[in-house]
């Protein structure tokens, strides 16, 4: 959470570095600042609430700094208040650190800089961190020759030594105006390279309009951003070599493109999206060949396979339950599906030829990389079959995750800037079917032709949605009328939609602010039925297919107790018509593959309810679309 981003160059710094925090604002928005070096001296402004406050702020300031730093908070320590906005200062305001992360010893931080006369002006952990570079620069500057250039870097990076925890870090010093010093630890950072100017943020849309070419930092690394360069070392001070790469990112991509928000506009790439995973997982039928799947996994990772652990959060591990489903019943094999942030602590016993799956569209979701990592650590050195198999699920195959697994599925969606995740949900799917179809044609528990059957299904799937959206999203409007002041909300599915009434109620929550619980149908009855009257409305999927019928009684039961029943169901199929108060088309599908179709009216309704109340779609409160902190 938190967006950093540093320029340095020859261009004002101001607009660069506001233009690049409204790019990385879905990493949270409580408040958002800057900080320049100008004639001498460090031009620090703060703002709590959104970027447009900072904005406003600085509208009519025409400090043409060259250089500067930024940052958006989602807060951790401490309230969003302005006081506690970054940038942070040292007591003589000649050094400026933004920070994403969490220092986790900044507690005895503090008090050791307290004893030495610091003081400290907010409750956050960052603000040990210019005290103690200025504690360091004191130090280094008594200790330098007058011709040392990196008295400052040096600085830095004793300071940073003595950090402990998560973080991504960009330092100034009005002192050095011509230096800017970013530093990563867990949390991600890039350093883009443009003609004579540099820059450096957590994430690549911040920079997209200024340059294509890129370095990923790694862990332990820091890097010194001069006009000259970049020179990149590790946290012992030893110079790296590094190669930049090209983005494919266009700047396009993270426009709106004429769409009222980021989610609706995402919503509408799903049938794209399918396409392209469609392209990339599976052979066209000219030139199959024997295999139909092209993940391009090794057999290592399936070899004598016997259990699948999939860790993931939120929406990814919605979709994580919905792989289960196939990968046990296509492909055979027990699977196991864990809330990172639960399996880090409280981990199920070791069992061997066990293939562990980290979802994360992501790559940066703090505990489901710490959930990996425990699983590769505890695994280390134990008999070949107790050895770690690891495989990510993941939309940016330049994160964390994939620097930490060896074997990724590109999910192929493209950046997702709506903090409510849509697309690359549709996309977790497709990965899941891929991995399922490939597992069970390797371990033949299908017949050919019912794989290739499902192949045929899953590349009808784009146009079925393109159909529909238009239908769904004038339906689901309509619905947002009747529902934009409803308190409570049941959705219900089962079997393979089961996961998509968690992630229907999952959208209205995180976007609507609307308490809403998906719930297995059948489980109704054991409890949650005692909620229902005329006040509560169900929204039930039910498909064609095994559970159909036991859908439908479900939804019955619960008109029976005066619910306003909307049924997510194909409309001429069977007695839905007589049971649903409301009903939002979805093709008859194999019910296989209907999660594809069905998740699509979940993110429609939530939208449009919340398009309905006036809140920001895009940026719902207390979130952050990546959560880098536990
Ligand atoms: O990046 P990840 O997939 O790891 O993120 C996991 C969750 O934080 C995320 O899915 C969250 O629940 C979304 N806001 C859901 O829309």
């Amino acid at each position: 959470m938190c967006g950093i981003v540093g320029y340095i160059g020859t261009q004002r710094a101001t607009e660069i570095l506001l233009s690049g925090l409204e790019k990385l604002e879905y990493r949270g928005y409580d408040s958002a600042g800057i900080a320049t070096i100008w004639e001498e001296q460090i031009n620090c402004v703060r703002a709590k609430g959104k970027l447009h406050n900072l904005r406003s702020k600085i509208e009519h300031s025409e400090n043409p700094a060259p250089i500067g730093i930024g940052h958006t908070r989602w807060a951790t320590h401490g309230k969003p208040e302005e006081h506690n906005a970054h940038p942070h200062m040292d007591m003589a305001r000649r050094i400026a650190v933004v920070q994403n992360g969490i220092v986790e010893n900044y507690r005895e931080l503090r008090e050791q800089l307290k004893a030495q006369g610091h003081e400290f002006v907010s409750e956050t952990d960052t603000e040990v961190i210019p005290h103690l570079i200025a504690q360091f620069l004191k130090e280094e500057t008594a200790l330098a020759d007058d011709n040392s250039d990196v008295i400052l870097f040096e600085a830095v990076r004793k300071a940073v030594n003595q950090l402990q925890g998560a973080f991504a870090i960009a330092v100034i010093c009005a002192d050095y105006p011509d230096e800017l010093i970013a530093i990563r630890q867990q949390a991600p950072l890039v350093i883009g390279f443009g003609q004579g100017e540099f820059f450096c943020a957590s994430d690549t849309p911040a920079i997209i309009a200024h340059t294509r070419a890129v370095l990923p930092l790694e862990n332990g690394e820091m890097a010194r951003l001069t006009p000259l360069g970049v020179e990149v070392y590790n946290f012992a001070g030893t110079r790296q070599r590094k190669h930049v790469r090209m983005l494919s990112l266009s700047p396009t991509m993270v426009e709106k493109q004429g769409f009222k928000h980021f989610m609706l506009k995402e919503i509408y790439e799903q049938p794209g999206v399918v396409r392209a995973c469609l392209d990339a997982y599976f052979s066209s039928a000219d030139d199959a060949g024997d295999s139909l799947i092209n993940l391009d996994l090794p057999e290592s990772l399936y070899a004598d396979l016997e259990q699948i652990q999939i860790v993931a959060c939120g929406t990814s591990w919605h979709a994580a339950l919905i792989g289960k489903y196939l990968l046990e019943q296509l492909a055979g094999i027990p699977t196991q599906v864990q809330y990172a942030s639960e399996f880090r602590y409280a981990p199920a016993p070791l069992t061997p030829n066990t293939l562990t799956i980290g979802v994360t569209q992501s790559g940066e979701t703090a505990d489901t990389l710490a959930a990996l990592g425990m699983e590769k650590e505890r695994r280390q050195g134990l008999e070949s079959k107790y050895q770690v198999r690891l495989l990510g699920i993941t939309n940016r195959p330049e994160s964390s995750l994939g620097h930490m697994v060896p074997h990724i599925i590109n999910t192929l969606a493209g950046i997702e800037i709506g903090v409510a995740a849509t697309k690359t949900f549709t996309a977790q799917l497709m990965a899941f079917y891929a991995l399922t179809l490939d597992l069970a044609q390797r371990r033949q528990t299908l017949p050919q032709e019912k794989l290739a059957d499902i192949i045929t299904g899953l590349r009808g799937i784009p146009k079925e949605i393109e159909s529909t959206l238009e239908t769904q999203e004038k339906l689901t409007e309509h619905l947002a009328h009747d529902f934009a002041e409803t308190q409570d909300f049941i959705f219900l599915g089962r079997g393979i939609n089961f996961p998509i009434a968690l992630e229907g109620a999952l959208k209205l929550k995180e976007i609507s602010y609307i308490h809403a619980e998906g719930y297995p149908a059948g489980e109704m009855k054991h409890g949650p039925i005692a909620l229902l009257d005329a006040k509560v409305p169900v929204v039930a999927i039910a498909t064609p297919g095994n559970v159909y019928e036991k859908v439908i009684s479900n939804a019955q039961e619960a008109k029976a107790r005066d619910s306003r029943l909307i049924g997510v169901t194909p409309v001429n199929h069977g007695e839905a018509a007589d049971v649903f108060n409301d009903m939002i088309p979805v093709t008859e599908v194999d019910e296989l593959l209907s999660p594809l179709l069905t998740v699509v009216p979940m993110q429609l309704l939530a939208y449009n309810i919340a398009a309905r109340r006036g809140l920001d779609v895009d940026q719902p409160r207390n979130l952050a679309k990546s959560v880098t902190v536990e």
